[in-house]
């Protein structure tokens, strides 16, 4: 539940906290509560004995107050007033930054202060007092600031400007992203300002027409950059949505100036997590906050609602955690696909690791239509369509889209066939293929989806050595597969694929100390991101009850069992047939490895030991001692 505004009205004895305090609460209906009223009765007798209350006096009452707020918030909102002349005083009543309260900072010349209170009727006053409270004052650096000296209608008109014009969200990059995400974010009722850059010529008044295309919404659109800040409520949410890599230093870097402590940067490109981790270091140093979002799911998922992972200081997830799960896409359960992943880079790092699958699985449903159309001869309506039988079972994404590019035409043609056959990348498939290596853990379908990748991209090399060497086999030779051990195969290595880039976060958590919770990971990839399908959904009950590996996990032990022989098959027959299979392999292959109680790496440990001296562990021995043999034979 959204919590109800609390305006905290704030300042020093006779800057106008009751009159304003009251004002405001008539305009917006809800009660006006007067600090002084819930002091606790010691604080009202010394104070009847005229003296001073200390701090630990105030404690007291302050907890009291905090307890109210939060009462009132879930009650509809009030207006409280309350010199909270100290930081401390404050902090202590909003003792989270994201709880709803809005500071009202009443303030002016002591001068100002001094003659109203002068000129107030039967007013016993000392000047002395006033002093010491500007003496006490700490002026915060957040909140809606005004000077008293003007009447209560001016004082009113300003302060409800300033309410009225603040966004709860700032928005920076109106890419195709950015600009779903906005969207997004208003039609869930938040305010928000967008930010782009002005380029010449290139990107000119991005901000502005895309707030008149969505007069809909009540957008406010900057180009400056000092303004686009200024118009956030305090502490200040400022989404990225630029792209990864230097362009985000440099985008903080000119931020900075603008803001102040507590105001939070999240970033919700694909950075690299190393990236991530620096950055909210660096920021926390200046007391800014900095959280990494993986966000997934593209124009239309962000349009619609993504799936978002993120990651950084829990207290930011807190304030910013509302804002994020309602534009999420919802589980099967109505919950949103978005939880807060763990503290630093763990955002960027699940992001990275849902890319590799997502490149794991492309690449498997690129070979699984190439030999069905090349080598089974199946027509692309044909194919289509027998993905759409399979996905009544598997139900993912991905073959759902590749359903529809598969009856694609231009001017009656498949336009598949005339896009070029060299794969793109922009590098989270290759950032996970250095984090295994790094973690020491294998990854083979994800690093050879990247390496198929790789080898796409030499598209003059491969027609040249095509005309030099001839594999396909001629169509009488073709053996037709059975198209049910084909999608038994390809099922096997979406599991082992999955398995594969669960157990790199699983490897990264220990590593990094990060608590990763695989099934929660899996949820919030249900549904909203690029590689929902029912196996996810398998997933999150799959990990509720064990975090281990996927492959022993009883459900998909008895699948394996059942499908590794058609996996096998497949392999065999696309080899044999000329046509590469590098991910469906790659999955064959690790599924033996890790089942193999004997690997053949006694022999890789010998080698080490013969040519470098490199030792080796013995089975006949404990872990951990060494050995190393003399291996030549001795000639006499
Ligand atoms: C997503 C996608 C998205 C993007 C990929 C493309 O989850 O919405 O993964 O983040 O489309 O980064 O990556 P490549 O350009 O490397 O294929």
């Amino acid at each position: 539940m959204r919590r109800q505004q609390v305006y905290i009205v704030m300042g020093v004895s006779g800057a106008g906290k009751t009159t304003i305090g009251k004002l405001l609460a008539k305009q917006f209906k809800i009660p006006f509560f007067d600090a002084d009223d819930f002091h606790p009765v010691p604080n009202v007798e010394k104070m009847k004995a005229g003296i001073p209350l200390n701090d630990d006096d105030r404690h007291e009452w302050l907890e009291h107050l905090r307890t109210k707020i939060r009462e009132w918030q879930k009650a509809g909102g009030a207006v409280l007033a309350c010199s909270a002349l100290k930081e401390k005083y404050r902090k202590q009543l909003q003792s989270l930054p994201q709880e709803n309260i809005t500071w009202i900072f009443l303030h002016s010349e002591f001068e100002v202060i001094h003659g109203r209170i002068s000129n107030r009727e039967n007013h016993y006053f000392k000047p002395e007092l006033l002093q010491s409270q500007y003496d006490t004052l700490e002026l915060p650096s957040y909140g809606i600031h005004i000077d008293v000296d003007q009447s209560p209608d001016e004082i009113m008109k300003e302060i409800m400007d300033k309410i009225k014009d603040k966004s709860e969200i700032g928005l920076l990059g109106l890419g195709v992203m950015g600009k779903s995400l906005a969207l997004n974010m208003a039609s869930k009722g938040f305010k928000v300002s967008v930010y782009n850059r002005h380029v010449e010529k290139r990107e000119v008044d991005v901000a502005k027409k895309f707030v008149a295309e969505n007069s809909e919404f009540n957008f406010r659109g900057f180009d400056d950059l000092k303004a686009f800040v200024e118009s956030l409520e305090r502490p200040r949410n400022i989404l990225l949505m630029v792209n990864a890599g230097k362009v985000v230093d440099f985008v903080i870097e000119d931020l900075l100036p603008h803001l102040e402590k507590e105001d939070l940067i999240i970033d919700g490109g694909n950075s690299h997590y190393k990236d991530t981790i620096r950055r909210e270091k660096e920021l926390k140093e200046k007391g800014i906050l900095f959280m990494g979002a993986g966000i997934s799911g593209g124009e239309k998922g962000a349009r619609k609602g993504p799936s978002i992972m993120p990651g950084g200081p829990e207290n930011s997830y807190d304030r910013v955690g509302p804002i994020l799960e309602k534009i999420a896409a919802r589980d099967k359960n109505g919950n949103p696909c978005c939880t807060y992943v763990g503290p630093d880079g763990a955002g960027h790092f699940v992001k990275m690791v849902h890319n590799g699958i997502e490149y794991g699985e492309m690449q498997l449903i690129a070979e699984t239509y190439q030999l069905l159309r090349f080598h089974s001869g199946e027509k692309p309506e044909e194919i289509a369509a027998l993905f759409e039988e399979w996905n009544k079972e598997f139900q993912s994404y991905l073959l759902e889209i590749s359903i529809d590019i598969l009856r694609k035409k231009e001017n009656g043609e498949l336009l598949l066939d005339k896009i070029l056959d060299a794969a793109k990348q922009k590098g989270t498939g290759g950032w996970s293929t250095n984090a295994a290596l790094e973690l020491g853990v294998p990854l083979d379908t994800i690093s050879a989806a990247v390496m198929a990748r790789n080898i796409s991209g030499m598209k003059e090399e491969r027609t040249a050595a095509a005309k030099k060497y001839d594999f396909r086999t001629s169509e009488k030779e073709k053996t037709k597969e059975p198209k049910n051990i084909i999608f038994e195969a390809f099922k096997a290595a979406a599991v082992i694929n999955h398995a594969i880039g669960f157990d790199l976060l699983k490897a990264a958590s220990e590593e990094y100390n990060w608590n990763l919770n695989l099934s929660e990971i899996a949820r919030i990839w249900t549904n909203g991101c690029i590689i929902r399908s029912k196996l996810m959904e398998d997933l999150v009950e799959i990990f509720r009850g064990h975090q281990g590996h996927l492959l022993i996990q009883e459900k998909i032990m008895r699948e394996m069992k059942i499908h590794r022989q058609s996996l096998t098959e497949v392999v065999g027959m696309a080899l044999k047939a000329g046509f590469p299979v590098p991910v469906m392999s790659a999955a064959a292959n690790y599924l033996l490895s890790f089942t193999s109680e004997q690997s053949s790496a006694n022999l890789i440990q010998a080698q080490r030991d013969y040519f470098g001296a490199h030792t080796y562990e013995r089975k006949d021995k404990p872990r951990g001692e060494f050995f190393h043999a003399e291996w030549k034979p001795e000639i006499d």
